[in-house]
C-alpha cells in the first residue's frame, strides 16, 4: 500500500503544481533592451555586462568611481564593440540615482548588484559600518528600484522586464561575522517577495540571485578582514568565477526564475529555504516538496557541525 502510494504521488502532484504554480512562466528577451547594472564597474556587475552587452542588449552601468566605470565602458567596447553608458553616482543618494536613471532612459532589465562587505563580528563592530553596509546593500536597492519603477511600467514595448537583485549565500543562511552584511541581503528576499506581488501586474518580474565565494575585486579585499572563525565555517568552500556566477545570474533572470542559485549548493540552499517564496517551474517545485524534509536534516547536521566548530575554538582560546 506503501509503495503503491509512493508510486501514484508523482501522478498526483505533478498535476496539481502544474495548475498552481504562480507566477507563471516567462521568457524575458534581452536582444535590443535597455540592461542597466548597478555596481557595473568590478567583479559580478562587471561580467554581467559583458554578458548582456555580447548578447546585443543596451548596456548602462552605474557605480561611484568613474575611472572604473571609464575602464570597464572600454573593456566592454574592445570585447563587443557595444557603446555602453556610464553613471557616477552613490547609491545612497537618492537624488543623484534618479537623475542618472532618467538621464538613461527606460530601463528593461535592471540588476541591483552594487554591494559591501565588512565582515566583522557584531560586538567588535562600529554601528557606522553597520549603517555604512545595510545602506548601500539594502537602502540603495530601495533608492535604485524605487527611481527605476515609474519608467519601467510605463515601457513601450510591454515586453516581460525584470528587476533582479543580487542577494548572496550569507542571505540565505547567517554565517558568523556576517551580522550586518546577512541582514542586508536577507532583507533583499523580503524585498523581491513583496516587490513581486506588487509589479506583476506590470509583466515585471523579480529575480534574486544567491551567488557563492566569487572571485572578484570585492571579494579579495573582504577575505583580508575575515574573523578566524568565519574562515573556519565558510573558508573551505572554493570560489566561482565572476563570468561564471554572470552566466547562471543572466540565464535565471531571463527564464523570471525568482530564486537563482549559481552551484550545486546554491540549488540546494534554494530547495531548503525556498519558504513561501513564489515558483514558476512545476518540475522545482516537485523537488522542493519531496526533498524538503531530507534538505532540513542536512541542514540540521550542518547546523551541529558549525556549532560543534564554534564551541571547540572557543575551548582552544581558553587554553590559551
Ligand atoms: N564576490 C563574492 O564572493 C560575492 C558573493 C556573494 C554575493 N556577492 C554580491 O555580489 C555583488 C557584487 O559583488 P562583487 O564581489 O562583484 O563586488 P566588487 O568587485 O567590490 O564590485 C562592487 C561594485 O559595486 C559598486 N559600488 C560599491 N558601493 C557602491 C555605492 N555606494 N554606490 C554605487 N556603486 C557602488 C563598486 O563600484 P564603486 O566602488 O566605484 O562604487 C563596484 O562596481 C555584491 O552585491 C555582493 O554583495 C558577492
Amino acid at each position: 500500500m506503501v509503495i503503491l502510494s509512493l508510486f501514484l504521488l508523482p501522478f498526483l502532484l505533478l498535476p496539481l503544481l502544474y495548475i498552481i504554480r504562480r507566477p507563471r512562466p516567462v521568457n524575458i528577451p534581452i536582444k535590443n533592451r535597455h540592461v542597466f547594472i548597478t555596481g557595473g564597474s568590478s567583479g559580478i556587475g562587471l561580467a554581467l555586462a559583458h554578458r548582456a552587452a555580447s548578447q546585443g542588449a543596451r548596456v548602462s552601468l552605474l557605480a561611484r568611481s568613474l575611472k572604473k566605470l571609464e575602464e570597464a565602458k572600454e573593456s566592454i567596447r574592445l570585447s563587443s564593440g557595444s557603446d555602453v553608458s556610464i553613471f557616477s553616482a552613490d547609491v545612497r543618494d537618492y537624488d543623484v540615482v534618479q537623475k542618472a536613471v532618467s538621464d538613461a532612459g527606460p530601463i528593461d532589465l535592471l540588476v541591483v548588484n552594487q554591494g559591501v562587505v565588512v565582515p566583522q563580528e557584531l560586538e567588535k563592530q562600529g554601528l557606522d559600518e553597520v549603517k555604512f553596509v545595510v545602506d548601500v546593500n539594502l537602502m540603495g536597492s530601495f533608492n535604485v528600484i524605487k527611481a527605476a519603477l515609474p519608467s519601467m511600467k510605463q515601457r513601450m514595448d510591454r515586453l516581460p522586464a525584470s528587476i533582479a537583485l543580487i542577494s548572496s549565500q550569507a542571505g540565505q543562511v547567517g554565517i558568523y561575522g556576517y551580522t550586518a552584511y546577512s541582514a542586508s541581503k536577507f532583507g533583499l528576499r523580503g524585498l523581491a517577495e513583496a516587490l513581486q506581488q506588487e509589479v506583476i501586474a506590470d509583466n515585471i518580474h523579480v529575480s534574486v540571485v544567491f551567488p557563492p565565494d566569487t572571485d572578484t575585486p570585492g571579494f579579495e579585499r573582504e577575505s583580508e578582514f575575515r574573523p578566524e572563525l568565519t574562515n573556519i565555517l565558510a573558508g573551505s568552500s572554493s570560489s566561482m568565477k565572476a563570468e561564471n556566477v554572470a552566466k547562471k545570474a543572466l540565464d535565471g533572470i531571463q527564464s523570471g526564475r525568482f530564486i537563482v542559485p549559481c552551484n550545486f549548493d546554491g540549488h540546494m540552499l534554494a530547495i531548503a529555504t525556498a519558504g513561501l517564496s513564489p515558483q514558476r517551474s512545476f518540475l522545482m517545485a516537485f523537488i522542493e516538496v519531496m526533498l524538503a524534509g531530507v534538505l532540513r536534516l542536512v541542514a540540521l547536521f550542518f547546523q551541529w557541525n558549525w556549532y560543534r566548530c564554534i564551541e571547540h575554538w572557543h575551548e582552544k582560546k581558553k587554553d590559551t
